[in-house]
């Protein structure tokens, strides 16, 4: 029996666990909607991902390294070379593929990572949708790099830029991409996210309307932007999609019922969640700081330590300093520990993902950016939403351990942490609010999915 969709959109995610993420529960939000849903990522990405609900479908195609992916290229700059030049001849057999099976492609939803995907859009007079994964505020940044308006490296230390549409930022706070010389490619493609955005037919932003109102306004005069945001399990927000606590697709497999059955052990708001996201590799010395901040914090912690990250811990702290007080695990289902009653705050490298989760889950932050757009996330975080504190870095660069106890201590139990306790409370009614129906978000969904079928 033939199934009959609003429309058919193809989703192509940059293969990585913080774009898939989100753009797979975007994709769930508009199948619910009656809209058909066919995600498409590399053949290599595809092997390494845990496969844990995933109720859309998913066609592998290649980028030119289907044995390692990026892991196998000689640089990041002849990766994405060549993922544009295999990718848009193999993007393209699949949406011929598709229409020979009789699901016929009508939108393109791709991240802007990858630009060169409006053109095989726009080949076959498909509806073109750029989906941005990260802040409004950090798009915003790249592009006032790309107008000159954000001056290349060297940016001078502690120097305040201002930036149209954002608030007064300093040079630190500006993504890392700008300021390190040696990741110029990575900042060409980010810059290049915007190389041909006058001619898409939608920008979605992974954010909510009321979280950075005066950038989307900014924003919005340059291009058809749509928040769309937070992309986080209905489950979590307003319940509209039942059952669906798993979290979507990750690379990693998640420790679930030892997290689980050990929170269920501690008290109310007792424990420090940390967490540095998928990528971040921490230096050697700061986890030891880490480690050692925790313990003298008398906190209960929950500890995402990947397997690659494991051997910097220092000597015996699994045996002897973490079973005291602490569960140190490779990978855990964030979204269900954040979730947890037992959790009293988040100590993270504040991801774009992460920090949204956070924040629509009601959790109070301890920030300490690492790289990419962490530092200006991290600067929201303390200043604009006063949701968290920031753990500040030493000349050399590392965040000591009575720093990290101290911001901790802040946060989870001083009456000079109960604003940022408030005001987590408060965000995080906002962002259902959102999402929830008739909030800014849903509306934007339901537009987006009314003028595709319209087009259609
Ligand atoms: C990267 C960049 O670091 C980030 O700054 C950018 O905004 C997106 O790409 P990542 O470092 O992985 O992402 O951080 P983040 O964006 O926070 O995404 C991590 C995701 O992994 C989150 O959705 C989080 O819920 C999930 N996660 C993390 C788990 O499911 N389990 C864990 O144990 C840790």
């Amino acid at each position: 029996m033939m199934t009959t969709h609003k429309a058919h959109c193809l989703i192509f995610p940059y293969p990585a666990q913080g774009h898939i993420n989100p753009m797979l529960q975007f994709s769930k939000r508009l199948q619910s909607k009656g809209v058909k849903i066919t995600i498409a990522t590399t053949k290599s990405f595809l092997k390494t991902m845990q496969e844990l609900s995933t109720p859309v479908s998913i066609e592998a195609i290649s980028d030119g390294y289907d044995d390692g992916g990026y892991e196998q290229a000689d640089s990041f700059a002849a990766y994405i070379t060549r993922f544009k030049e295999v990718g848009s001849n193999t993007l393209s057999q699949l949406i011929e593929t598709l229409t020979t099976r009789g699901c016929p492609v009508n939108c393109i939803v791709y991240d802007p990572f990858l630009p060169w995907a409006v053109e095989v859009g726009n080949k076959f007079g498909l509806v073109t949708a750029a989906f941005f994964t990260q802040s409004c505020a950090v798009d915003n940044i790249y592009y006032h790099v790309l107008k000159g308006v954000i001056k290349l490296p060297p940016i001078e230390v502690d120097k305040e830029i201002i930036v149209p549409g954002l608030v007064t930022i300093e040079s630190s706070d500006v993504p890392t991409f700008v300021s390190n010389p040696e990741s110029a490619k990575i900042l060409e493609m980010l810059v290049d996210q915007f190389s041909n955005l006058e001619n898409v037919d939608w920008v979605l932003i992974n954010s909510f309307y009321e979280l950075e109102n005066e950038v989307i306004d900014w924003m919005s005069k340059l291009y058809p932007i749509s928040t769309i945001g937070p992309t986080i399990p209905s489950v979590y927000l307003d319940k509209r999609l039942p059952n669906d606590k798993e979290y979507g697709l990750s690379v990693f497999k998640p420790m679930t019922n030892e997290c689980l059955n050990w929170l269920n052990h501690q008290p109310i708001s007792s424990v420090v969640y940390v967490s540095f996201g998928s990528y971040a590799k921490v230096e050697p010395e700061q986890m030891e700081e880490l480690a050692w901040g925790l313990k003298k914090s008398d906190n209960n912690f929950l500890w995402v330590v990947r397997s690659t990250e494991e051997s910097k811990l220092p000597n015996n702290f699994l045996e002897e300093l973490a079973s005291e007080k602490g569960l140190v695990v490779s990978w855990c289902p964030q979204l269900q520990v954040l979730e947890h009653k037992s959790i009293g705050c988040f100590l993270t490298h504040c991801g774009w993902n992460s920090t949204l989760e956070a924040i629509s889950l009601g959790v109070p932050m301890v920030t300490m950016p690492q790289w990419s757009d962490q530092p200006i996330n991290a600067k929201l975080v303390k200043n604009i939403w006063e949701i968290g504190v920031r753990a500040k870095q030493d000349e050399k660069g590392i965040v000591r351990r009575e720093v990290i106890e101290e911001c901790i201590k802040i946060v989870m139990e001083e009456e000079k942490g109960k604003k940022i306790r408030d005001n987590a409370k408060k965000w995080k009614e906002l962002a259902r609010n959102a999402v929830d129906e008739g909030g800014t978000s849903d509306k934007n969904i339901e537009e987006f999915v009314s003028k595709l079928v319209t087009i259609s």
